[in-house]
């Protein structure tokens, strides 16, 4: 189907297939894959399916099965669990022990899909889902060539959904893109960021390109600058190790908050075409100014969490986390000032923050407008206003705040503050769906929208690993904040023309 009918349309059930998850003993499965397509089962937007798991454990099927029957039970967005579809459901999933590195083994798999298929009635539509550590991801593809799984055909189809993080740094991005290019045509490449999964991270295209008001204004003439804020109240958790490695700079902002950032920033695309939104995004990154060597410290600001209170506990500091370097220097806030070199946002900053510690969990946009142009009631009366803003929450409680300055009742000209809300929840009174069912819908109808393309996540990566570089080099370590604060203190000085960091 055409992709722009396909997406628009509400019925958007993609024919039969087999969704063959590697890395199907791990948590990713459990509770957020098996529990989406349970969903998208509930609510009739999947025909027939059959789900085949593939990892080194040895599980029979029946194990699997109750494996994820658990997981449905305990994360599934829509509970209980209704009885009679997981029973409908469960025949139809089973499980493969597969070792990604192992050719041999996915020739088993070849032999054993087919069977399946024959005892499902199901023609041979195939969607791989790669939820396993990023060391495997080129090797599973090497090997689901070499068994001649992924032919490039469209009936049936052959698609691979890869997890993140896609490399760690542009030159191993760029060696896994050439690796999987090597076996998959960019059409049969999937490439998840489930922010963009997001009910409210779609609706920032909506919002902009459906409503007339807001596009004449999306611009230099009258944005003064630009917040995007990714807060998380959790700390490292069991994932020191994984983290030390990582830090926040590459764990959220070279993917979701970037996403968020080309949503915002980008031209209007001609359609709603996969390409077309595509080619827009990746504008935006190849047009940001780039921060190299010594720039780095003007531009970027690191930090790392000491011990504090969060939401009324106390936690530990970063360094006293399981598995992490007690003189680690690993960023667990960042915060950036982004400029983007084009007509439309030349000279408007955009400051991006992520953070772990952080006293709330938010992920919003905040658009500062410029003051009105003269001071009619006077500088005194209208200090105290920072100029509209129109902040939309990604989550939780996903909605849009308009910020207007208002006369206060009474015989005097006093302004304040009022803002006008609009709230998903009140509005709809319907769940949103979990991103992943939305992608996942996406993947199987063959809608690359809502995916990375591979010159996108080189575009990122270009701009993201000269900062890692000049942090290698630096003799600094980040500054650090109270867990529950947030963040450092010093972060203030990033921002010019006398705006603070917003706290939402
Ligand atoms: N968990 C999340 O919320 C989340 C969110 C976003 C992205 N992700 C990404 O999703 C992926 C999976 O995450 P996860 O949390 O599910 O990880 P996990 O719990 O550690 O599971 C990893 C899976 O990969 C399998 N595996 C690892 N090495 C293997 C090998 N050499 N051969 C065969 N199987 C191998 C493991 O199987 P065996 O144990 O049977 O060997 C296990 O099933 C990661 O790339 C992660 O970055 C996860």
């Amino acid at each position: 189907m055409n992709p722009l009918r396909a997406q628009l349309s509400a019925d958007r059930t993609p024919a039969p297939a087999t969704v063959v998850i590697f890395g199907a003993s791990g948590d990713l499965t459990k509770r957020k894959l098996v529990p989406a397509l349970y969903n998208l089962m509930l609510e009739r937007h999947l025909s027939r399916i059959a789900i085949v798991g593939a990892s080194r454990s040895t599980l029979s099927d029946d194990a699997f099965r109750q494996r994820l029957e658990e997981g449905v039970d305990a994360y599934s967005r829509r509970r209980p669990i209704d009885r009679s579809l997981w029973d409908s459901m469960a025949p139809s999933i089973h499980y493969q022990p597969v070792d990604f590195a192992d050719p041999a083994m996915f020739r088993e798999l070849k032999t054993r899909l087919e069977a399946i298929e024959k005892e499902h009635n199901l023609p041979g539509n195939r969607l791989f889902y790669l939820s396993t550590p990023p060391s495997v991801f080129a090797p599973i593809i090497r090997n689901l060539g070499q068994a001649g799984l992924v032919n490039p055909g469209e009936d049936p189809f052959a698609r691979v959904v890869i997890e993140k993080p896609f490399g760690t740094d542009l030159a191993s991005a760029q060696s896994l893109n050439h690796q999987v290019h090597q076996v998959l045509e960019e059409r049969q490449i999937y490439r998840i960021d489930h922010y963009l999964g997001k009910e409210t991270v779609q609706n920032l295209l909506v919002f902009r390109y459906a409503n007339s008001i807001f596009e004449p204004m999306w611009n230099n003439k009258y944005v003064r600058s630009v917040q995007i804020t990714g807060a998380e109240t959790l700390g490292v958790e069991q994932r020191g190790s994984y983290f030390e490695k990582a830090g926040i700079l590459r764990d959220m902002v070279q993917n979701h908050l970037f996403q968020v950032l080309c949503l915002a920033a980008m031209e209007p695309p001609a359609s709603f075409d996969a390409d077309a939104v595509r080619d827009e995004k990746t504008k935006v990154l190849k047009a940001l100014r780039p921060v190299t060597g010594r720039d780095v410290d003007d531009f970027v600001l690191r930090g790392q969490y000491t011990k504090g209170s969060v939401l009324g506990r106390d936690v530990a500091g970063y360094r006293e986390e399981a598995n992490v370097d007690p003189e680690s220097r690993t960023e667990t806030y960042v915060a950036l000032k982004l400029g983007i070199d084009n007509w439309r946002w030349a000279g408007v900053p955009f400051y991006l923050r992520s953070a772990k510690r952080m006293p709330k969990k938010v992920t919003e946009i905040a658009v500062h407008f410029r003051p009105a142009p003269h001071r009619l009631f006077g500088d005194a009366r209208m200090a105290h206003l920072e100029g509209n803003v129109l902040a939309i929450r990604i989550q939780p409680d996903e909605g849009i705040t308009l910020t207007l300055g208002s006369k206060v009742p009474g015989q005097a000209i006093e302004i304040a503050p009022v803002s006008m809300e609009f709230r998903y929840a009140s509005s709809f009174g319907v769940e949103a769906p979990e991103a992943y069912e939305r992608l996942l819908l996406d993947a199987l109808n063959g809608e690359p929208t809502l995916f990375t393309r591979g010159d996108e996540v080189e575009a990122s990566w270009r701009f993201i690993t000269p900062i890692h570089e000049a942090w290698a080099e630096s003799e600094t370590a980040p500054f650090p904040y109270e867990a529950g604060s947030w963040g450092p203190p010093e972060a203030e000085a990033l921002l010019t023309d006398g705006m603070m960091w917003r706290k939402p």
